[in-house]
C-alpha cells in the first residue's frame, strides 16, 4: 500500500465554537458543530491523520473479499474516504451515525468513490444498529460518548459481526487511575491544543461542555470490556498520553 501523499480530506468551516459567548453547553453533536467538525477533530485528537494512516494499513492487511467494512461514528466519513480512495479494488463500505448532518456531509465526500465501490450510509444508534458480516469494524472516539453500561453490549456485537480472523480498530480518549498523572496529561493535552491554535478559555468551555458527555474509562477497563466481549487478541497499536488506538481480533 503506497502512502507517501497521505492525506485526509477535510472540509469544513474552522472551529470558533468555544470562541462565543453563547458557546454550546453540554456539547453534543448538532448542526453547528457539524460544520466545524473537521477542523475540530483534527485540531483536538491527536495523532489523527496517523490513527487514519494506521487503520487504513490495518483494513488492507484484515479485509475479507465480498464482506463489510463497518465505520461506527463515521461523522463526516474521513476514514471511509481514506480507505475508499486508497483501495483500486471494489470494496464494500457501511458508515453508521446518529447524526444525518454528519452523514450528508460524508455522503458528499464519498460521492466520487461510489462508482468504484459499494458505500452506505445508515443513520442509526449504536446500540440499535444490526451490522452486516464484516471483515474490519472501526469504532474511533465513539464508544467513549456511549453510557458506560451500554459499552460492553456494543462491543459484543461486533464480535458476532465479524467473520473469523475479523478485526475492530477503536480509539478512545482514557483517563488514568492516578490523580497526579492525570493532572500532567491533562497539562500535557492543554498544550497540545494550544500548539493546535485554541485559547485558554476556549480550552476550557470545551472540557466543561464535555464534562460526563465523553466519559473516558482507564486503558484497564477499556482492554478487559474487549476481552469479555469475546476478542482473545488484543493490542495497543498507537498511543500518545490519553488517547489510545487498540485492535482486537476475532480469531
Ligand atoms: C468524535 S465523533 C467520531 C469521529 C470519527 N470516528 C472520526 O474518526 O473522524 C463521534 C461520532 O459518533 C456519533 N455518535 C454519538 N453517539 C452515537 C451513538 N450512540 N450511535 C451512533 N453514533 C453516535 C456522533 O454523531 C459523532 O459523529
Amino acid at each position: 500500500m503506497e502512502t507517501d501523499h497521505f492525506i485526509l480530506n477535510l472540509k469544513s468551516d474552522k472551529d470558533c465554537l468555544f470562541d462565543s459567548a453563547d458557546w454550546p453547553k453540554p456539547f453534543e453533536f448538532s448542526e453547528a458543530v457539524v460544520k466545524v467538525f473537521d477542523d475540530m477533530v483534527s485540531r483536538s485528537v491527536p495523532l489523527y491523520r496517523d490513527v487514519n494512516e494506521s487503520v487504513l494499513f490495518w483494513t488492507h492487511s484484515y479485509y475479507q473479499k465480498d464482506s463489510a467494512i463497518v465505520d461506527l461514528g463515521c461523522s463526516t466519513g474521513t476514514t471511509l474516504e481514506v480507505i475508499g480512495r486508497h483501495f483500486k479494488s471494489p470494496i464494500i463500505m457501511l458508515g453508521v451515525d446518529t447524526s444525518q448532518p454528519m452523514l450528508d456531509v460524508a455522503k458528499d465526500k464519498l460521492a466520487g468513490l461510489s462508482k468504484r465501490h459499494q458505500i452506505d450510509f445508515l443513520q442509526c444508534s449504536l446500540e440499535d444498529v444490526e451490522l452486516p458480516k464484516a471483515s474490519v469494524i472501526i469504532l474511533n472516539y465513539t464508544l467513549q460518548f456511549i453510557p458506560v453500561r451500554k459499552r460492553l453490549p456494543i462491543l459484543q456485537k461486533i464480535f458476532t459481526a465479524l467473520k473469523p480472523d475479523g478485526i475492530v480498530y477503536i480509539s478512545e480518549k482514557i483517563r488514568y487511575d492516578n490523580l497526579g498523572f492525570q493532572e500532567t496529561t491533562n497539562r500535557i493535552y492543554e498544550n497540545f491544543k494550544h500548539r493546535a491554535g485554541y485559547s485558554q478559555s476556549e480550552i476550557e468551555r470545551k472540557k466543561e461542555a464535555l464534562d460526563q458527555v465523553l466519559v473516558p474509562m482507564t486503558i484497564e477497563q477499556l482492554s478487559a470490556m474487549i476481552k469479555t466481549a469475546g476478542f482473545s487478541v488484543q493490542e495497543t497499536v498507537l498511543k500518545w498520553n490519553n488517547f489510545v488506538s487498540i485492535v482486537a481480533q476475532k480469531s
